[in-house]
């Protein structure tokens, strides 16, 4: 019997999330499942009943009716003692949990022999997790938002215009952290057109900030930021000093400041100080994200916004809420992407598959057992760690984005050991004749591994297919077949048929040849601003 999945309203203080849209029951109907919507549920965030009904959702008065009916339950923010109170038992809970930070919800669960998919729990180093990553699907919605809220606070345009009253300077705009929110961010101010400046400790998202129009500021000290997993770490007390010389910089320039620095499970690192407040120009606007964990500035009042020193600081913890209608929509679909994993069978049963390192690492409590923390990944598809100790200053050469470290000494001898006794035995039993093309195809393959390894990671794409259309030249090749004038071909000459083989051949390469720079110069212009 295929099951049903509900979805109360939720009950947290100026949370106007929902944890399914009516576009997204269908998809549910569709994949065998019943789906009950507590009725106002998604009214805070313009979903009424009426949608949800014509969506094909059963629409119930109250949560407890609810949830005696369902047997999952979706919501967004993890539940009140009270809410827990309501959950069938044997039923399975989806939303966020904070496992780590909340040990005693974790037992109350438990408690009610439920299975409990924390949807912050997922493994989002997996590439096949992305689709469900509640986490970056909400950050990308705060972070924009954020930008919203200065341009709102800020008493200016964010574009540069020349008008007949004068001219009108572009907005600069300095944002801590490039992580999801960051990036996010970086897009909406650039767009609205302003100058954009980032940084963050982790250097690999250098490119990512150059991409979406802003500017990478580096802090004057070499060390590596991350952590591992796409997250940073604590940094140096030598590489604090010099990132907050840079920030006083930065804020005694800049109009906005909008700081999402985190490390997971650590206080926010405090990097907007008091007198850097005190040194920005009047009028301009800070917007704190990290507020809830403490705030990456000093004088950040958690769910306010407040002027300091002439500078309005807006702390609010509810980013993610404000632009309710389209976080819903995102978590909804995040949620819709968990459920046809647990259910391959689209017969509206759900296996929560403890083998899938997906399904596995979001799995908190299956049927009362509690299964947090997971063992650490199989196979992870993050980037190898880097060394965490401090790297030797590389100079110059960052523009060209990041290559890959080099072979280490020993390893690139025996290469060369090896390529060098291959060379000696090819020279010596080798015909003249192929020693020649021999020649020309290794300094082909050097020059071709020297030229992509130097080209940004980011450009490759662009870079395939320039190659493509310069490996066109094959079509030399064929215009010495069909060296004959064209005139001649249907005369019945012996080799007739290898000119008209020729002939399609320059027509194929013309099309791989025209088409290659044609999409190049298409990818190219997605990198320009
Ligand atoms: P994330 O982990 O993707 O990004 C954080 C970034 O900060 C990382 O790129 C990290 O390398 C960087 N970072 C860490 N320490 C740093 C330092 N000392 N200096 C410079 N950069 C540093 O996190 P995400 O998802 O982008 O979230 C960012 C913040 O926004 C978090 O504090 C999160 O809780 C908050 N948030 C706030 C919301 C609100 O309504 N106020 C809503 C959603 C997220």
């Amino acid at each position: 019997m295929s099951l049903t999945i509900g979805v109360p309203g939720e009950t947290f203080a100026g949370e106007k999330r929902v944890a399914t849209v009516p576009e997204v029951v269908e998809k549910l109907i569709k994949l065998g499942f019943a789906v009950n919507v507590e009725s106002g549920a998604g009214a805070a965030a313009n979903f009424d009943d009426a949608s949800y009904r014509a969506a094909g959702a059963q629409i119930i008065a109250d949560p407890a009716t609810l949830c005696a009916q369902s047997d999952i339950i979706f919501k967004v923010r993890g539940p009140s003692a009270a809410e827990v109170g309501l959950l069938k038992e044997g039923s399975t809970l989806v939303s966020f949990i904070w496992p780590a930070q909340n040990p005693e919800l974790l037992q109350q669960l438990a408690a009610r022999k439920l299975t409990v998919l924390a949807i912050d729990a997922l493994p989002r180093q997996l590439s096949r997790a992305q689709k469900m990553d509640a986490l970056t699907s909400q950050a990308g919605v705060a972070g924009y938002r954020a930008v919203i809220e200065a341009a709102n606070a800020f008493g200016r345009f964010f574009n540069g215009q020349i008008t007949a009253a004068g001219k009108v300077p572009p907005a600069k705009v300095f944002i801590a952290g490039a992580g999801v929110a960051g990036l996010a961010a970086i897009g909406a101010a650039a767009s609205l057109g302003a100058i954009v400046r980032a940084n963050d400790t982790r250097a690999e998202v250098a490119d990512q900030v150059v991409s979406l129009g802003g500017e990478f500021v580096k802090v004057d000290y070499e060390e590596e930021g991350s952590g591992g997993g796409g997250y940073a770490k604590v940094m140096s007390e030598g590489f604090q000093q010099a990132q907050r010389e840079m920030y006083a910089k930065q804020a005694r320039e800049v109009d906005i400041i909008i700081t999402t620095a985190l490390i997971p499970g650590k206080p926010a690192p405090r990097l907007i100080t008091a007198a850097m407040v005190e040194s920005m120009k009047p009028g301009s606007v800070i917007v704190d994200m990290a507020a809830e964990q403490g705030g990456n500035c000093e004088l950040t009042e958690p769910g306010q916004a407040v002027v300091k020193h002439g500078v309005t600081i807006v702390g609010y913890t509810d980013l993610v809420s404000r632009l309710a209608k389209q976080s819903s929509t995102l978590y909804a679909t995040n949620l819709f992407r968990l459920t046809e994993e647990l259910c391959k069978t689209k017969d509206g049963i759900i296996d929560v598959n403890m083998e899938d390192d997906a399904i596995r690492g979001l799995t908190v409590i299956k049927e009362g057992a509690i299964t947090w923390p997971p063992p650490p990944l199989k196979q992870s598809a993050a980037p190898p760690a880097k060394p965490a100790a401090a790297q030797p200053a590389k100079g110059k050469g960052h523009g060209h984005g990041a290559p890959s470290a080099p072979m280490a000494g020993t390893t690139l001898a025996i290469v060369f050991g090896c390529a060098a006794a291959l060379f000696w035995f090819v020279g010596a039993h080798a015909p003249a004749s192929f020693l020649a093309h021999f020649t020309v195809f290794v300094l082909a393959c050097f020059v071709g591994y020297m030229v992509v390894w130097n080209v940004t990671p980011a450009l490759h794409t662009p870079l395939m297919s320039v190659t493509n259309a310069i490996s066109s030249i094959i079509a030399i090749g064929a215009l010495v077949q069909i060296a004959p004038p064209l005139a001649d071909l249907g005369t019945g000459r012996p080799d007739e048929w290898i000119r008209w083989i020729a002939f399609v051949g320059i027509a194929l390469t013309a099309v791989n040849m025209f088409g290659g720079f044609a999409v190049t110069r298409r990818m190219l212009a997605m990198f320009q601003k």
